[in-house]
């Protein structure tokens, strides 16, 4: 039995995944996740916060028949996608009574990802309130946190705050609430956020006001552990949305024959002298959760490839598309670049981060193997980002 108490007649319900180690076949995840559901038995009505992923759909209602669970009058759907929505048309066979509520736009986003009648919706507006007897739900619209039509739901006599991806972390703990001396804790939730969450900063940002005025006790989201004290995660998210960089050089790079990568050391060196910060990453070899969450805080990205049929390495391409899709708060970006003829690496790197907001400086090019020129010119660029840090105000 995996059913956790969270107050009188709340209880956490949903699946942990130990297993699963990629998301949307894209987001890696180290530490597997957990899709959260919650039961609110008020004393009228009971309501089902959200389902798990199709494939845990046995947890949930192994769960439910733990707690005797005979009636559910009402399904909340907080978001549309699959691994929250999947099991409500299960749901609404084993509890026929069940009405979905939702806002109009999730109600349409359901209605096009799974097969439910028209019929068995409510449909809620921002701020409007369900009663379940001695409880309230109170339901608040959150769009592009992270699809358009995503919404929170707030237990008020409870002070829950159910946030579903918002907030949120791939971490599949037995624990209910999350334990601070986990390291995990801290790094799941970076990079939960820099993968989900961070291409859309500025919603994320409106949403995260929002939440801090609400005041919750408690705010539980629909991955990862909840938390009880809901100061910590939400600091830690003022932390990585606010304009503030670190002093720090990112170097992405990949080499074929070694010519990028003695530019690479180099340029390296040069920067640790001038105590600029430098994460370095070997793209054909590095933990992609690690190279992704280095993107939340850093000043400066520099990549560095050697041509390949006269553009950039396929590493370097997706590293820098990557990049661009996560909207990352860089400042600064460049390129060092080996070739041995014609080369548009530039213009390609530079068309697919496309970021007109960094200011991209001078790249370096070698033809061949580095020489006296192509050293200088990585002077030039450690300089440079050394002036850029500076009047930053962050070296
Ligand atoms: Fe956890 Fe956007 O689904």
């Amino acid at each position: 039995m995996r059913v956790k108490k969270i107050n009188d007649n709340v209880w956490s319900v949903g699946a942990i995944d130990w297993d699963r180690r990629i998301f949307d076949e894209i987001v890696p995840l180290p530490d597997g996740t957990s899709y959260n559901s919650y039961l609110i038995r008020g004393s009228e009505k009971t309501a089902l916060i959200d389902t798990v992923d199709p494939h845990l759909e046995n947890d949930l209602l192994s769960n439910l028949n733990d707690l005797k669970v005979k009636k559910i009058d009402y399904i909340i759907s907080n978001h549309a996608e699959q691994d929250h929505s999947g099991v409500i048309p299960t749901i609404l066979e084993k509890y026929p009574e069940a009405k979905v509520v939702t806002n109009e736009k999730c109600k349409n986003m359901l209605i096009d990802l799974l097969p439910i009648n028209e019929n068995k919706f409510i449909v809620v507006n921002d701020r409007e309130t369900l009663s379940l007897g001695d409880k309230t739900l109170e339901f608040m619209l959150a769009p592009w946190v992270h699809w358009p039509e995503t919404m929170f739901t707030y237990l008020k006599e409870d002070k829950i705050l159910f946030s579903c991806d918002f907030l949120g972390s791939h971490l599949a703990t037995s624990d209910l609430y999350a334990d601070f001396n986990d390291f995990r804790i801290y790094e799941d939730a970076k990079l939960y956020y820099v993968e989900i969450m961070m291409p859309f900063k500025r919603f994320f940002a409106k949403a995260l006001d929002q939440v801090e005025k609400l005041n919750p006790s408690i705010i539980a989201p629909s991955h990862g552990p909840v938390y009880d004290k809901p100061e910590f995660i939400i600091n830690l998210h003022k932390q990585w949305i606010s304009d503030e960089v670190k002093n720090e050089v990112l170097l992405f790079w990949v080499s074929m024959h070694g010519s990028t990568k003695e530019m690479v050391d180099f340029f390296e060196k040069e920067l640790i002298k001038r105590n600029i910060g430098v994460k370095k990453f070997n793209l054909a070899s590095a933990d992609a959760s690690r190279l992704t969450m280095s993107l939340v805080d850093a000043a400066t990205l520099v990549l560095a490839t050697p041509a390949v049929l006269g553009g950039a390495h396929p590493a370097a391409v997706y590293a820098a598309y990557l990049t661009g899709v996560l909207k990352p708060k860089l400042k600064f970006a460049s390129v060092i670049a080996s070739y041995s003829w014609g080369s548009k690496i530039v213009d390609q790197i530079k068309g697919l981060m496309n970021n007109p907001k960094w200011e991209i400086l001078e790249p370096v090019l070698s033809k061949g193997i580095a020489k006296k020129e192509t050293y200088d010119d990585l002077v030039r660029l450690a300089d440079e980002i050394e002036k850029k840090h500076k009047a930053e105000g962050i070296l």
